[in-house]
């Protein structure tokens, strides 16, 4: 059972965060909709990725110091751990100037994965990931469908003990939203939609099509 939207303050135990901003909203359905070009898609992803990613990033940790204004001083906040965005290639590339315009601290790995179009099942092609252990990870990939690419990369992740693991998507279905619960309950999700199913080919549906093809323009 995946309830409608729970918010995002917990530090043990998975949480689902639905980020229903009136903004995010509007953009998705530019995004979903079969005639939107290419090129529309990528800024209206740029629009969205900010968005999300600021919900993502509302639990790092942070740590008072003390600054000096030009009047007098007074006690701040700055971030205290090390953060990492992973993209998951190609598709996850989207989000990735949202991530680090928002967070340009963060350091950047990456995967490379392949949905296979037969099986549906991941191909690993690429890896190359900054030091893990003790940091806050944020896997970014736009579409969470049967759940196997995402779980492969927080699997991989989680095994170098980062402090904690954050899949940041647009859309999520419900059926890979359930596997990523059941296999990594530690694992916070943060998405725009949660859509109900996928078709006989693991698409989601509604969803937004092939969004990597979509995205590049190699429909
Ligand atoms: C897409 C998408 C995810 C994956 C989701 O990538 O970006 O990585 O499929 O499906 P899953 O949850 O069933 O694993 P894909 O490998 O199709 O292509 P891309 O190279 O365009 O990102
Ligand atoms: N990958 C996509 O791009 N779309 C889907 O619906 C599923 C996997």
């Amino acid at each position: 059972m995946i309830p409608a939207m729970i918010q995002f303050h917990f530090v043990l135990g998975m949480t689902l965060c639905v980020v229903n901003h009136p903004i995010a909203l509007h953009v998705l359905g530019t995004i979903r909709d079969k005639n939107t070009k290419p090129h529309e898609i990528r800024s209206s992803v740029d629009r969205i990725g900010s968005i999300l990613m600021a919900k993502a990033f509302e639990t790092l940790p942070t740590e008072d110091y003390q600054v000096e204004t030009p009047l007098c001083e007074t006690m701040q906040q700055r971030l205290c751990t090390r953060i990492i965005v992973a993209p998951i290639l190609r598709a996850g590339l989207a989000l990735l100037n949202s991530a680090i315009n928002v967070c340009p601290e963060a350091s950047i790995g990456y995967y490379g994965l392949q949905r296979n179009e037969e099986t549906a099942l991941p191909e690993f092609y690429y890896k190359k990931l900054p030091r893990t252990e003790g940091a806050d990870v944020f896997v970014l990939d736009p579409m969470l469908a049967t759940g196997g690419s995402s779980a492969y990369a927080i699997e991989d992740i989680i095994s170098k003990n980062p402090r904690s693991v954050t899949l940041v998507t647009i859309v999520s279905a419900k059926p890979g939203i359930e596997y990523i619960q059941s296999r990594f309950p530690n694992v916070n999700i943060v998405t725009v939609a949660v859509d109900d199913k996928l078709n006989e080919k693991k698409f989601i549906v509604p969803g937004l099509g092939d969004f990597g093809d979509r995205y590049n323009g190699t429909q």
